[in-house]
């Protein structure tokens, strides 16, 4: 018999898709990330990932996830029996992310807030890192940022109780209203940018190919890095999602529509975010290049300076930009921490009230770590280890073991060819087999090196040793720990047979 969960509609599932891949990653990493590798030039990296990483990943996941309908811990299982704690493992990372996320979020509420006084005053980096967090050196903890503590709660109110919810009537609902009004909202404020003056500039600086970076392996490595974190692959979140699906539904038609979603989101992110720094340098009297910032800053410390320069309603961008902030990371995280809670709830066999319970206050209690002074710290080291030892390591063992190991690519695509419109091609065969295992291992490598060479963002080495390496490599640990823990419900063990109702 088959009670698991389905998604009502097929733009339920595709927005859900779209939402968990549209994130924070396309906001604030997507134009910086491109703009220092070769900016127009950087175009050709990204592409080559989309097609032979990005979009070929996330084909193969939707399909494993609609085949095994399980969690991706069950589903792996389900494909060989010794595979499961790669499901682990993902989730494992899933959790460790959806601690940090959480509280970048909760920045975001703030800041929507202090926008309407623009709180941050004359000089917002210093008031980000000193009034607003209260940064404390590398290493320490501080005690508890009560202004990052308030909205963290409201953070996962939202998302446990959108998760408490179910499948259908929580996720799929808060999409389909995160979703159209996420990109309604940063449209307008793509089209504000780009009306300012200096804009264009902004924008050529932004197109402007250095075709010098062409061959630096390291605009590769940020090619395929950004292209991992960016369609949510290799978290197992895509795998969790597609397990909703009904039996007809298509596959690669619908992994197409999400990748191109998000990478065009990503694009006009991009133009935005540019266009407002080209007014920023206008109005400052600076080259471009002085002002581009990512991450936390361009966010957080850069976007404020723009908004106190805006020459009319500015408070009003200010609460449309942090809003949509907001709002692409709400749907990221929602879909993180399903992976996690679906996995609870088919090894433990409990209640999804049980499994958002126990996963869900487990990871927002951890998070309270992140909330305090020390917080911004651990979250720069920890992020950066388990995107590179987590995020691409797991997808590289993930691709190496289903094509090498499980012998499985062939099963997979004739699976994801009967359902779907387009038939996978041998692009998908060769990009699978050959090219991203031989272009992920080498970056692997280059990685390593890089890291054990120089401590990462110049902190203390044994900072990065707690709160970098010891957590990427403690993921792999819970993933081994986590397949031994309990043996499946026999029931479990084969693939149910639904009804196949198709919406
Ligand atoms: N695709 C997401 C992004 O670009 O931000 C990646 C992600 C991060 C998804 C964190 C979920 C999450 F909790």
């Amino acid at each position: 018999m088959e009670n698991r969960p389905q998604w009502g509609t097929r733009a339920g599932f595709i927005l859900a898709a779209v939402g968990s891949a549209v994130g924070l990653g396309n906001i604030w990493r997507f134009p910086g990330v491109a703009y220092e590798n070769g900016g127009g030039a950087f175009f050709f990296p990204y592409l080559f990932a989309l097609l032979t990483a990005g979009i070929p990943i996330l084909i193969l996941e939707f399909t494993i996830g609609h085949k095994y309908r399980g969690s991706a811990p069950l589903s792996y299982f389900r494909m060989r029996k010794g595979a499961e704690w790669i499901g682990w493992w993902q989730l494992a990372v899933s959790f460790v992310i959806s601690t940090y996320y959480a509280v970048i979020i909760a920045w975001a509420m703030s800041y929507a807030y202090f926008s309407l006084s623009k709180q941050w005053g004359d000089d917002p980096l210093s008031f980000l890192v000193g009034d607003y967090l209260k940064v404390v050196d590398a290493g320490q903890v501080g005690s508890i940022v009560p202004g990052v503590f308030l909205p963290l709660v409201i953070v996962w109110f939202i998302t446990l109780g959108i998760l408490f919810k179910g499948v259908k009537k929580g996720i799929e609902v808060a999409n389909k209203i995160f979703i159209p009004a996420l990109f309604i909202l940063f449209f307008v404020i793509v089209v504000r940018a780009l009306t300012l003056d200096g804009a264009i500039d902004g924008v050529n600086a932004f197109f402007k190919p250095d075709w010098s970076q062409i061959f630096n392996g390291k605009v590769w490595v940020a090619a395929y890095g950004q292209i991992f974190f960016s369609l949510s692959i290799a978290f197992a979140i895509m795998i969790t999602y597609s397990s909703y699906l009904p039996k007809k539904s298509d596959i690669t038609n619908n992994a197409f529509i999400t990748a191109f979603a998000n990478s065009s989101f990503e694009l006009l992110a991009g133009i935005g975010v540019f266009a407002a720094l080209g007014f920023m340098a206008m109005q400052s009297g600076q080259p471009i290049d002085q002002v581009v910032s990512k991450g936390v800053i361009l966010a957080f410390a850069v976007f404020p300076q723009i908004i106190n320069e805006l020459p009319a309603f500015s408070a009003a961008f200010g609460v449309l930009f942090f809003v949509s902030l907001t709002l692409a990371g709400l749907s990221s995280l929602i879909s993180i921490v399903e992976t996690y809670v679906a996995g609870v709830q088919d090894k433990f066999n409990v209640s999804r009230t049980k499994a958002v319970a126990i996963g869900g206050g487990l990871s927002a209690l951890i998070s309270i770590l992140f909330a305090t002074q020390g917080g911004l710290n651990f979250l720069d080291s920890a992020d950066a280890f388990i995107n590179n030892y987590g995020v691409a390591l797991a997808g590289l063992v993930e691709v190496v073991f289903i094509v090498w190991v499980a012998k499985e690519l062939t099963n997979l695509q004739n699976h994801a060819d009967a359902i779907s419109d387009i038939r996978l091609g041998s692009w998908w065969v060769i990009s699978l087999k050959y090219i991203t295992p031989i272009v992920l291992g080498i970056m692997m490598v280059m990685n390593i090196l890089t890291d054990l060479k120089t401590s990462y963002g110049g902190y203390p080495v044994m900072f990065n040793v707690y709160s970098g390496w010891l957590v990427a490599i403690g993921a792999i640990v819970a993933g081994f720990v986590f397949a031994k823990a309990k043996k499946w419900d026999k029931a479990l063990y084969e693939i149910p047979q639904d009804k196949g109702v198709s919406k």
